[in-house]
């Protein structure tokens, strides 16, 4: 038997997919990437903006044509679903599953109980990298951004239990993963057992062994000090930050219900750039909110220059069903005009990111080795959460992928840098 499993979303729903690959395996299914050999197809989807709620829709045509060639098929709906698309998709799939209820998938399939556990986050997953491990520490969120699905398609934030966190990281470590990303939707309100995010942070520091630890995402109004010493002090927390800010101006901060000023975020950043050298910062941004006006846009790309972003994951606004935004305001800023605001905080985050990379030349840094691009060129990770390409200079050494190498840069750009690795520095591990 076959799946074929399609993803999209964020890392969380990513990670998901790896577990229901691990409860497909377990029962006996392989994988297949070709969605016509299958006997399963599985979809684990995203509503954070129409357009990808629409991708599911332009998949059914093509399910349906599938099916008549192969009336066994089954099809399988689950990940972040709100529920008027529910009602729509139920005539066309076979089982559409919340996926906190991922082990009754395997009854479903088998008519067999899945014995190992009722927690599905605690389903080992099947990592399809043999050098990053995704581990969510929660799922769902309570913070009710105006604009956003999440609550209504995860629901309420559940952390887990530190000591099944702990366990788990331990067991990849011994594994051989090198980068450890904690997953959350708002990782600085975990709390489980006494234990709030920066002694769990301090817990997997502790842990033995060369690895890198990383954590998404972070809720600006909920970094306290205590958190920003604890990265500081971590030993294999790098320095890199993903602190969305969403808008620059405190009116639609306000109407998003963020619960924080641009003066508020600014002083974070210096409070992050003091505690932490080297800092490299990546943010999300949504333009076009209901009633964002030109001026209030300009802040926005004002807040860009002035902060100097090293990435930023640009979003135009989508109305989304259930949402307070949705139900208050009128999505009034044209397409064109979201599209035009857009491109012009995207130059902005070229230029400063480029800015931000130029510092490098010449610099010697470690870098995680990760695999072979298209083009068998080896490229890697750096502390700072940068993508680098990675040369060999006159002499071929053996580098292992996984492990971790001193690369020197040569050229940058804006989306990553370009290096080569050092010989005298090069060291057996
Ligand atoms: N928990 C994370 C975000 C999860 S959603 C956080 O608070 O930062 C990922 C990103 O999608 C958000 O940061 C936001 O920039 C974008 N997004 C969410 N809802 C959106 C909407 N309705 N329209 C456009 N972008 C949206
Ligand atoms: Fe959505 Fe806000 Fe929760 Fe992030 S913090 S998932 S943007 S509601
Ligand atoms: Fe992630 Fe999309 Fe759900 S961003 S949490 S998969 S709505």
């Amino acid at each position: 038997m076959k799946y074929h499993l399609i993803t999209f979303g964020c890392q969380m729903n990513k990670s998901d997919s790896e577990r229901i690959a691990t409860v497909l395996e377990n029962i006996g299914y392989k994988e297949t990437s070709k969605i016509n050999e299958a006997d399963l197809i599985i979809v684990n989807m995203c509503s954070v903006r129409q357009k990808a709620v629409d991708r599911v829709y332009g998949m059914i045509k093509n399910f349906n044509r599938i099916k008549k060639q192969n009336p066994n098929l089954k099809i399988i709906l689950t990940g972040c679903v709100l529920l008027k698309d529910k009602n729509k998709f139920k005539k066309w799939f076979d089982l559409i599953f919340d996926i906190k209820d991922l082990p009754k998938l395997t009854k479903f399939l088998t008519k067999q109980q899945n014995k190992q556990t009722d927690d599905y986050l605690s389903i080992l997953p099947a990592i399809s990298s043999p050098i990053t491990a995704y581990v969510p520490i929660m799922t769902g969120c309570n913070n009710f951004c105006a604009y956003c699905v999440v609550p209504y398609t995860r629901g309420r934030e559940i952390s887990r239990s530190p000591k099944i966190i702990i366990a788990e990281i331990k067991k990849l470590l011994k594994d051989g993963y090198k980068e450890i990303i904690l997953l959350g939707q708002n990782v600085n309100s975990y709390q489980k057992d006494d234990v709030n995010f920066s002694q769990l942070l301090k817990m997997v520091d502790n842990l033995q062994g060369k690895f890198w630890l990383r954590f998404i995402t972070n809720h600006p109004k909920d970094l306290t000090d205590e958190l920003i010493n604890t990265i500081a002090e971590c030993k294999k927390v790098g320095p890199y930050m993903h602190l969305p800010i969403q808008a620059g101006n405190d009116q639609i901060l306000k109407k998003m219900n963020r619960h924080y000023t641009v003066s508020y975020y600014k002083n974070l950043i210096k409070k992050l750039r003091k505690k932490i050298q080297n800092l490299s910062i990546s943010t999300d941004i949504i333009v076009g909110f209901p009633g964002e006006t030109k001026n209030q846009f300009n802040d926005t790309a004002k807040l860009m220059r002035s902060i100097k972003f090293d990435m930023a994951y640009l979003a135009q606004y989508s109305p989304r069903p259930q949402t307070l935004a949705a139900k208050t305001f009128k999505d009034n800023v044209p397409k064109e005009e979201k599209k035009q605001r857009e491109e012009i905080l995207n130059e902005i985050l070229k230029k400063t990111a480029l800015k931000n990379n130029e510092k490098y030349i010449g610099k010697i840094i470690e870098v995680l080795i990760i695999g072979y691009d298209k083009k068998n060129n080896l490229y890697g990770v750096t502390d700072t959460f940068k993508h680098i390409l990675v040369k060999f200079g006159q002499k071929k050494l053996p580098i292992k992928i996984g492990n971790f190498y001193n690369v020197k840069i040569t050229q940058v750009a804006s989306w990553g840098l370009e290096g080569c690795f050092q010989l005298l520095s090069f060291r057996k591990q």
